[in-house]
């Protein structure tokens, strides 16, 4: 890809630009921002603080433990970073609405991402008003900051970008796609440990694996994760 300014990209409003690209910068990711077909961008919060001493946090109204991360710093690095257009504009907070690969396919379909990564016990809730901010979480667990939860949510954007995946990687049986966790994989040796390879892989019939993978995707999705087997269940009636 030649013209960079047509590329995905994912712009991250952060105290800590040094944490990417990180692991981003590896494997299918880090090849693919290496050949163009996304951009990753960092702005530094503090450049926009306005005092001396480049202030980005304070104390919370009404008391309590940590430090609030200010509304008009915050506000000002996201009118520079939304200048162009960009957008959406999320904030990732264990506030948020927990991330689905719905959202991760409509965030990789549309022109990038704006990501704010709170640190301390994060932003002031004005500025997330004002400025429509998608509050998102990864789970019902807490980071240390947003920038851990931003690196997860570009991987997931990044590898459905068109020219990520090699062929060998397909995308067509993922877990979120068939409503269904993934059946289990083997590979050499058939034997290992006195454990074995079930047969059924080895026999070649090509229907009977299907079968015997559908059963076995279905099994662990009942046992695991009720809600989903919940979910495919209605889908199929
Ligand atoms: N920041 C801190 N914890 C988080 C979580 N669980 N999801 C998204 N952002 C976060």
């Amino acid at each position: 890809m030649t013209d960079t300014t047509e590329a995905w990209t994912a712009r991250i409003l952060t105290l800590f630009p040094e944490m990417f690209p990180g692991p981003l910068g590896q494997s299918l990711a880090g090849k693919a921002l290496e050949k163009g077909i996304w951009r990753l961008e960092t702005l530094q919060i503090r450049d926009f603080a306005c005092d001396r001493h480049r202030t980005v946090d304070d104390t919370p109204f009404g008391g309590g433990a940590g430090m609030v991360m200010r509304p008009d710093v915050v506000d000002a690095a996201l009118a520079a970073a939304t200048a162009d257009g960009l957008g959406p504009a999320i904030y990732l907070t264990p506030r948020g609405r927990l991330l689905s690969q719905g959202l991760v396919e409509e965030l990789a379909a549309g022109p990038g991402m704006v990501l704010v990564c709170g640190r301390y016990e994060g932003l002031d809730e004005r500025v997330i008003e004002a400025r429509q901010l998608i509050e998102v979480s990864l789970g019902d667990f807490v980071l240390s900051g947003g920038e851990p939860a931003a690196l997860a949510l570009i991987d997931a954007c990044v590898r459905l970008l068109p020219g990520v995946m090699g062929a060998e990687e397909t995308l067509d049986e993922e877990s979120f796609k068939t409503g269904l966790l993934e059946y289990p994989h083997y590979t050499r040796p058939a034997e290992w440990n006195e454990r074995k390879v079930p047969e059924v892989l080895m026999s070649g019939h090509h229907e009977k694996i299907r079968a015997w993978r559908q059963t076995q995707a279905e099994e662990v999705t009942r046992s695991r994760r009720p809600d989903l087997w919940d979910a495919y269940k209605k889908r199929g009636a």
